[in-house]
Parts: C-alpha cells; sequence; structure tokens
C-alpha cells in the first residue's frame, strides 16, 4: 500500500502501524501529535483511534501523510487541523491568527470573577486584540449578560474572530471594530463607558531568543511581535482605562516574561487607576497585571 508519495509501498494503512510510522516521523516527542493529526482526520477522540485496529483507506493515507510532512516543517498542530481549544471551547484557526494559549485564560477567569461578582453578571467588556477570539467568545459564552466590544489592527483576525463568535452563538452579542489599540473603543463607548478592558497584546521583543522559532515561523509576526514598543502599548492602554472604564471597573493585560513590573508601574501610576497587582497563571508564572479606575475622583 502505498502512502500517497506515488513511491511503492512504505506505510501500512493499519491504524496502530500508521500511528508507530508517524511517530517514529516525529520523534522524539512526536507520538501526541501523531495521534491528534489522526483522529482528527478520521474525525474521532484519541481514545477511540488507540482502540482502532482496523485499516484507513487509500486518500485517507495520502491525506495523513500529507499532515505528516507538514508537521515534520514545524508547522503548529492547531494549524494543520485549523482547530484549538480554549476555555474548552473549540476555535477555527489559521495563519491569519495567533494560536490560543492556555496562559491566556487566566485573562478571562478574571473578567469573568469580575462581572459575576462585581456587576451582576452584566455590562461591557472589551477584548483589544482580539484575533481568533478567544477572549471575546469565552466571555460571551461565560457570561450571557455582558456585552463585548472586540477589536483587532487586523482585518483578517476579525474575520476569523467574527466566524468564532457565530460558531458559538454569540455573534449577536460582539461588536467587531478593526482599529488600532483603543481608537475604536473612543470612537464607540465614550458616552456609555466600559466595565472591563482585557487585553493579550502583541509583547514579545524581536530579538528575544526564547520565542520559538515555529512561532516565529507560523504565526503572524503583527500578533506575535506588533509594531513597536511594547511598553508603549501597555501605556496606552493605560490611558484608555483611565478615561473609558466605568467607575471601579477592571483592566487586564496579559504581560511578557520580564515585563510585570514596568507593567505593574506603568498601571500604577495612571491618573483615575489604582489596586494594580500581578496574577500568576497555572505555572506559577507572572502572567496577567491587573488594576481598578476609581470609584470617585478626589
Ligand atoms: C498576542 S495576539 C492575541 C490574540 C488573542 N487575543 C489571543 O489571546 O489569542 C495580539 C493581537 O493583537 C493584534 N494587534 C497587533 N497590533 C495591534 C494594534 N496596534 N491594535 C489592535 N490590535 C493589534 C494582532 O493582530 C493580534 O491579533
Amino acid at each position: 500500500m502505498s502512502a500517497g508519495s506515488g513511491s511503492g509501498p512504505t506505510v501500512s494503512p493499519e491504524v496502530p502501524a500508521l500511528l508507530r510510522w508517524a511517530t517514529s516521523r516525529l520523534s522524539p516527542d512526536g507520538g501526541l501529535d501523531a495521534e491528534v493529526l489522526l483522529a482528527d482526520l478520521l474525525g474521532c477522540d484519541r481514545a477511540k483511534l488507540l482502540a482502532m485496529d482496523g485499516e484507513i483507506d487509500e486518500e485517507g493515507l495520502r491525506a495523513y501523510e500529507k499532515r505528516i510532512v507538514r508537521r515534520q516543517g514545524g508547522e503548529p498542530v492547531a494549524y494543520i487541523t485549523g482547530k484549538k481549544e480554549f476555555y474548552s471551547l473549540e476555535f477555527q484557526v489559521d495563519a491569519r491568527v495567533l494560536i490560543p494559549r492556555p496562559d491566556t485564560e487566566i485573562l478571562v477567569d478574571e473578567g469573568v470573577r469580575f462581572l459575576r461578582e462585581e456587576r451582576g453578571g452584566v455590562g461591557t467588556v472589551a477584548d483589544i486584540g482580539t484575533g481568533a477570539g478567544p477572549i471575546a467568545v469565552s466571555m460571551a459564552c461565560q457570561v450571557p449578560g455582558c456585552s463585548v466590544i472586540a477589536t483587532d489592527i487586523s482585518s483578517d483576525a476579525i474575520d476569523v474572530a467574527r466566524s468564532n463568535a457565530d460558531l458559538h452563538g454569540v455573534g449577536g452579542r460582539i461588536r467587531f471594530v478593526i482599529g488600532d489599540l483603543d481608537d475604536p473603543l473612543r470612537q464607540t463607548v465614550v458616552e456609555e463607558g466600559v466595565d472591563a478592558i482585557l487585553c493579550n497584546p502583541p509583547y514579545v521583543l524581536p530579538g528575544d531568543d526564547r520565542v520559538d522559532p515555529t512561532v516565529r515561523e507560523f504565526e503572524p509576526s503583527l500578533a506575535v511581535f506588533g509594531s513597536g514598543d511594547p511598553l508603549r502599548i501597555y501605556e496606552r492602554l493605560a490611558r484608555a482605562a483611565s478615561d473609558l472604564l466605568s467607575p471601579g471597573g477592571l483592566i487586564a493585560c496579559e504581560v511578557g516574561l520580564g515585563m510585570e513590573r514596568d507593567v505593574l508601574s506603568t498601571l500604577s501610576s495612571a491618573p483615575g487607576l489604582r489596586d494594580a497587582r500581578i496574577l500568576r497563571d497555572i505555572s506559577g508564572l507572572d502572567r496577567v497585571v491587573t488594576a481598578r479606575k476609581v470609584v470617585a475622583d478626589g
């Protein structure tokens, strides 16, 4: 049986043998990826896949080999399957958007906690730099009484986010606006104010050699590195929070490793903000900086 290369028999079509072949091609740690890529192709979960002992057809074999070749080239699994789970929801992703990371879920945790405990489950949330929409869509799903404004400078990202919102039935409660950082908010919420500003900005410095080379190669540069000094972004966000948050409102921003003190100081020194603090993610890393709008001036 050919594996699709047209060069004769190479791969057994039996699922267990196929997984062994793929795992060896993706070694040293490719077993999980091999399983996820095949389970997705066959439309089943990994448990069901591992219990299979039948063969897959020629077309499936060719498609699977193509996936393994893409993965061998470093392409992230999520771009190959076209999906990524975030906050227990499935998001469609492709090369137009950053792949949502579990690290960012803490931002949603904080937004949900704030709206439920301090706003009675209603209010307006802004998600600046929405990407595939994981923050905006998760907030809308978790807090049915809230409305969301989701912005991004990339019209491609807005298209992906909008389709994810529709996929999860919350498109009617999210306003999508293309624009630079807080500009869209200043045009839309000046009168009514906004209760929470959530943002996972592009915070990686271009010269940061801790960045995985596949992130550099495959994910959108604008989403990873942005187009300037990340600290200027936090300064803009702090000004927007001072100007636009309703009294007691929340700003919560994801930060890069080692940036937390600078961002803390930026939010602490913004007029109209108080109680700046750092939140740790599930790995114990300083991941999010928050602050609150003062309740009354003076
Ligand atoms: C780190 S990604 C975050 C995406 C998504 N919120 C998430 O957490 O997966 C940053 C996003 O900000 C957008 N972005 C970059 N510069 C921007 C700017 N000046 N104004 C608005 N959005 C911007 C990028 O297009 C990208 O979608």
